[in-house]
C-alpha cells in the first residue's frame, strides 16, 4: 500500500500511463496526496478531462506542468532538460513535496528527465527503453548512444547513491514480476544451486502479432518504424530482458553477451507480402502506382531508412575466461499472426488493431532440465469492435527433468498459471497486467522500506542494454550505410556497481 501523504510526478500521461499507471494509482491511492502531471501543452486538455471522467480520485489531487513542442524537441537532443522546464519542475516539486517520479514519455526524453530527477535525489520508475536514438539503422553515432545513454545514467546513479544509498531507480520490465516467469527462474535456479548447471541453451520467440500495413509503416510515429528503429526498442526490449535475466541469474559469473543479428526491414518485408496483396486482404483497393510509391518509400527512396520489422538474434554468453557457457537464439517479431482484418487503424493504438501477443521460450540446463514456456494472448480476443475476453491469456510451463540422474524428481510436470497464483496465495487477473502492477508496487515498497529493488534496479539492466547495443551494431555492420568504426570496446568497459 502507498504510505499516507505520498506525492508523485507523472511525466508523460499517454496511452501506457492511462492503461497501466493511473488504475493502479487509483486503486491504492487512498494515501496519494497529490499528483503532478507533466505533458505536452497540446495534450493537457484531453488529459485533464480523462482524469476527471475516469480517475476522479486522482483529478481532485492533480496539478499540471505543460511542456512546449520546442522544449520537447530540445530535450530529445540532449541529456539535460531545457532550463525553463527544469525550473517549472523544480517549482512543482517544492510546492507538492515530490520525492518520486514516474517517467512514461516517449523514449526520446527519458534521458533528460531521469538526469533531472537523479540530480535532485528523486526516486524514479522509468519506462523502457532507456533511450531511442534516431537513425539507428544507418548511424554509427546513434548505435553508440544505445550504450552510452545507458552508461551515462548508470554512472550518475552510482555517484548519487554515494550520498543516498537507498535512492530507488527502477525500470518497468514487467516480465521480471510475472508470476509465470518467476516460477521458471525458480526452477532453473534450483538446478543451478543443487547441481551447478545454469542455462546452457535457449530459444526465445516474442511476437507482437501486429499487422502494420505499408502506408501505416510510413506514416505512423507511435511505436513507428520511421525513426530508424522498430521492434528491438518496442517490445523487443522485454523479450531480450527476460531471456538475458534468466540466463545471467542461472550462472555463478557475470557473462558477456555476443550478438549476431539478422534484421528484416519494411522494404524486405514487402518482398514477402506485397503491398497490393496486403491491402487486397484488408479490403482496400490500391492502385499499382500507389503500391509502387509505397514500395519505393519503404525501400528508402526519399532518404528515410525505416527500422526493423523483425530481428533474429544469435546470442552467445562468455564467462570471464572467455568460454561460451550459454548460447541460443532470440526471435523478435512484430508480424506474427494478428487478428486484424481492416485497412484503416482505429487511431494510432497498438491495442485496438488486432494485436495478439505470442511468446515461447525454451531453456535447457544441460542434460538435467528443459523448460518450455508457451504464452499466448487472445484466442478469443479480436480487438476493435470485438473486444474479447481479457483472461484469454495462456501461460503454460512444461518442465522436463532427468529423473534417472536426479532421484525423486518427476520426469515431466506441467505448471499452469492459475496453479502458480494459487500456490502464492494471489488472485489472478490478467497476468501481464498483474505483473505491471507488481512492478509499480515494488517501486513504492522499495521507497517505503529504504532499499533498492532486487528485481528491476536500473543497474540490473546493463546486460540487456549491452545486447541491444550489440544487436544494432551487428545489423549496422551488415548494412551498406556507413564505414564501420569499432565501438564495441566502449560497450565492454566495465561500469561501477557500487559507490567508489
Ligand atoms: N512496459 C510496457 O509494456 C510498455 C507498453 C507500452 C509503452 N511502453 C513505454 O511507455 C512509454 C510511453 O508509451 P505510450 O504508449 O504511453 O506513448 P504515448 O505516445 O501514448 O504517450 C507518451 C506521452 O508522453 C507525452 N510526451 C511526449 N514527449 C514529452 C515530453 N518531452 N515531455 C512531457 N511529455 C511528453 C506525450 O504527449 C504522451 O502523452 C514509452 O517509453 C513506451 O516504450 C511500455
Amino acid at each position: 500500500m502507498l504510505a499516507q501523504g505520498v506525492s508523485l510526478m507523472l511525466i508523460g500521461c499517454g496511452r501506457h500511463a492511462t492503461r497501466t499507471y493511473l488504475p493502479v494509482l487509483c486503486d491504492v491511492g487512498i494515501g496519494l496526496r497529490s499528483i503532478v502531471v507533466v505533458d505536452l501543452a497540446e495534450q493537457l486538455p484531453e488529459i485533464r478531462s480523462l482524469l476527471a471522467d475516469r480517475f476522479g480520485h486522482l483529478a481532485a489531487r492533480a496539478a499540471y506542468v505543460s511542456v512546449t513542442g520546442r522544449d520537447a524537441r530540445l530535450m530529445s537532443e540532449s541529456s539535460v532538460l531545457p532550463p525553463g522546464i527544469a525550473e517549472a519542475l523544480d517549482e512543482a516539486r517544492r510546492q507538492h513535496s515530490i520525492d518520486r517520479v514516474l517517467i512514461c514519455t516517449a523514449p526520446d526524453s527519458h534521458l533528460a528527465y531521469a538526469d533531472w530527477a537523479l540530480r535532485r535525489y528523486l526516486h524514479i520508475l522509468m519506462e523502457k527503453p532507456i533511450s531511442a536514438p534516431m537513425h539507428l539503422r544507418t548511424s554509427v553515432q546513434a548505435v553508440g548512444r544505445v550504450w552510452s545513454d545507458y552508461a551515462y545514467l548508470h554512472r550518475l546513479l552510482i555517484a548519487q547513491r554515494r550520498a543516498q544509498p537507498d535512492l530507488v531507480f527502477n525500470i518497468m520490465a514487467q516480465r521480471r514480476y510475472h508470476v509465470g516467469f518467476q516460477a521458471v527462474l525458480g526452477h532453473i535456479q534450483q538446478i543451478a544451486d543443487d547441481h551447478g548447471v545454469g542455462v546452457t541453451a535457449f530459444q526465445s520467440l516474442h511476437s507482437d502479432g501486429q499487422w502494420r500495413p505499408p502506408f501505416e509503416m510510413i506514416a505512423q510515429d507511435y511505436h513507428g518504424y520511421n525513426s530508424g528503429h522498430g521492434k528491438g526498442l518496442h517490445s523487443g526490449y522485454h523479450a531480450i530482458d527476460v531471456t538475458d535475466r534468466i540466463v545471467q541469474l542461472s550462472q555463478s559469473h557475470r557473462l558477456e553477451p555476443e550478438v549476431h543479428a539478422n534484421f528484416v526491414y519494411p522494404g524486405d518485408y514487402l518482398a514477402a507480402f506485397a503491398v497490393r496483396d496486403q491491402y487486397g486482404m484488408l479490403g482496400q483497393e490500391v492502385s499499382e502506382a500507389e503500391a509502387e510509391r509505397a514500395e519505393e518509400e519503404l525501400a528508402g527512396a526519399q532518404g528515410v531508412r525505416y527500422g526493423e520489422v523483425s530481428g533474429h538474434l544469435s546470442v552467445a554468453y562468455r564467462d570471464p575466461r572467455g568460454r561460451k557457457t550459454s548460447a541460443g537464439t532470440v526471435a523478435l517479431l512484430h508480424d506474427g499472426v494478428s487478428q486484424r482484418g481492416w485497412a484503416h487503424a482505429h487511431k494510432e493504438d497498438l491495442y485496438q488493431n488486432g494485436r495478439v501477443r505470442q511468446e515461447s521460450h525454451y531453456y535447457a540446463s544441460g542434460p538435467l532440465q528443459v523448460i518450455q514456456v508457451s504464452a499466448n494472448e487472445g484466442r478469443e480476443r479480436r480487438q476493435g469492435n470485438m473486444r474479447g475476453d481479457e483472461n484469454s491469456y495462456d501461460f503454460v510451463i512444461d518442465v522436463y527433468r532427468n529423473a534417472a540422474a536426479m532421484k525423486g524428481e518427476l520426469p515431466y510436470q506441467r505448471l499452469g498459471i492459475g496453479e502458480l497464483y494459487r500456490d502464492r496465495g494471489l488472485v489472478m487477473g490478467d497476468p501481464m497486467k498483474d505483473a505491471r502492477r507488481y512492478a509499480l508496487l515494488d517501486f513504492f515498497n522499495c521507497i517505503g522500506s529504504g532499499r533498492t529493488s532486487s528485481t528491476s534496479d536500473y543497474t540490473s539492466h546493463e546486460s540487456t542494454v549491452r545486447i541491444l547495443a550489440k544487436m544494432y551494431e551487428s545489423a549496422l555492420r551488415q548494412s551498406d550505410h556507413s564505414q564501420y568504426h569499432r565501438f564495441d570496446t566502449a560497450v565492454a568497459v566495465p561500469l561501477p556497481h557500487s559507490a567508489p
